[in-house]
């Protein structure tokens, strides 16, 4: 794969190919706005200080690289645990009404920051989260009151949500120009939330900086990020049309989430691209391990394994040995993941599953930066490698122009649309 690697990297590098209008990421981890940077820190304290709960409303790539850095770096029970930061909720992710209830409810008799974070600023879903989040704002502390409560991550220039912030007032940071939203994260898009859960963003971007650094080597067989696009690439045209990532930690369980949308949305497109999946072992291998190790053969998987315990937990000693499990008496709990994890290697990859070994050291800020980085990489060179321009998501549009003609948003385009699908509706 060596020369196509090359040659992907060299269109990536020089930005030569299809959608280099998008390639702010790469160098991103140096070269990033500092004063917002620092308004993002201080904006965080505030929210800490004068919010009991904070409400992130975006989807996509507007929310999900939030949400799994701090499952990631905290807890899948972050909201839940004590602590001195907000307890975090993320709105406008769905159109359930069921969810914005609940979401409201647990907000009732707390002070409440919001932000809103759409790179349109068009988007159905955080502009419905954000009308009721408005009104319960200004209801709960007036308009001036309110303000000071309202984030908004937009456009620098342009968009409806980036003409009421003007209007209003609101703080704004900015999703930049040449970044998606699905490689957005390390902008204020991410950064924001990930601040006011009191994780170190400083740490967090010299990860990504290590990695930007780390990757940049020329050597093919050196660069772990080369080598994964390489080899997904590889396995793909032997057949093995799914990916499934695989984390052996619940924390991580978001980050495979952050990482479909990296995945599906650059390469699935042109008729081709790797579908990726995601399990979390051991819990799915009581659920998905059978398909995994005995259903159709189009399958290979990313295991991301990381080497530190931070949480030692010792098995203890039962003396009546009633479940006959004293043989892993004394071990840690992470020993026997560890167990799980070389077990299933070798029962997957002997049931004709090949796996990729990603090692991470540990579920640190500086960690997720580096993770996150690798994998941006990886799939933009991968998306070229695939022969695909893995920047844009034409595909993403088509259920939002159906449902906008459905709903009955004005204009001649969307009423013949509409008459279209409603005859074939019934
Ligand atoms: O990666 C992308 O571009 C998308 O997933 C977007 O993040 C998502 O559709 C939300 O868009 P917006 O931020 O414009 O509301």
């Amino acid at each position: 794969m060596e020369g196509e690697v090359k040659a992907a990297v060299k269109t990536l590098r020089e930005g030569s190919g299809a959608g280099s209008d998008f390639l702010g990421w790469v160098d991103l981890p140096q070269i990033y706005d500092r004063e917002e940077f620092s308004r993002i820190k201080k904006a965080a304290e505030r929210i800490q200080r004068s919010c009991d709960v904070f409400v992130a409303i975006g989807i996509g790539g507007s929310y999900l690289g939030a949400r799994a850095a701090i499952e990631f770096v905290k807890s899948p029970f972050y909201n839940a645990l004590k602590k001195d930061t907000p307890a975090i909720y993320f709105a406008g992710n769905n159109i359930s009404s069921a969810y914005l209830n609940e979401i409201l409810s647990l907000c009732e008799e707390k002070d409440i920051c919001i932000n809103v974070i759409s790179k349109s600023g068009t988007t159905t879903e955080p502009a419905i989260a954000f009308r009721v989040f408005r009104e319960l704002l200004e209801r709960k502390y007036g308009e001036e009151g309110a303000r000071e409560r309202i984030f908004i991550t937009t456009d620098k220039a342009k968009g409806k949500l980036k003409e009421l912030a003007d209007e209003k007032g609101y703080e704004t940071f900015v999703v930049p120009d040449d970044i998606g939203g699905r490689y957005s994260v390390l902008t204020a898009v991410g950064l924001l939330p990930i601040a006011v859960a009191g994780i170190d963003i400083d740490a967090m971007m010299r990860g990504a900086s290590d990695a930007r650094i780390a990757f940049r080597d020329p050597d093919v067989k050196k660069n772990d990020a080369y080598r994964y696009a390489a080899a997904r690439n590889l396995l793909f045209r032997e057949g093995k049309t799914t990916e499934i990532l695989v984390t052996y930690d619940p924390a991580l369980a978001m980050m495979n989430e952050w990482w479909k949308q990296l995945y599906g949305e650059s390469e699935g497109k042109d008729l081709t691209g790797i579908f990726p999946a995601s399990v979390v072992f051991s819990t799915d291998l009581h659920s998905l391990g059978q398909y995994i190790q005995q259903g159709v053969r189009n399958l290979f998987e990313t295991v991301i394994d990381i080497q530190q315990d931070n949480s030692p937990f010792v098995i203890p000693h039962d003396p009546r040995n009633i479940d006959e499990m004293n043989f892993i008496s004394g071990k840690t709990v992470h020993e026997v993941n560890r167990n799980a994890f070389l077990a299933t290697v070798l029962s997957h990859t002997d049931g004709g599953v090949p796996n990729l070994i990603l090692e991470l050291d540990s579920r640190t800020a500086y960690d997720f930066g580096y993770l996150v980085y690798f994998f941006e990489l990886a799939c933009g060179v991968s998306g070229y490698i695939l022969g695909v321009n893995p920047f844009d998501q034409p595909g993403v549009e088509g259920y939002k122009n159906n449902m906008y003609a459905l709903l009955g948003k004005p204009g001649a385009e969307n009423e013949a649309r509409r008459n279209e699908l409603l005859k074939r509706i019934q």
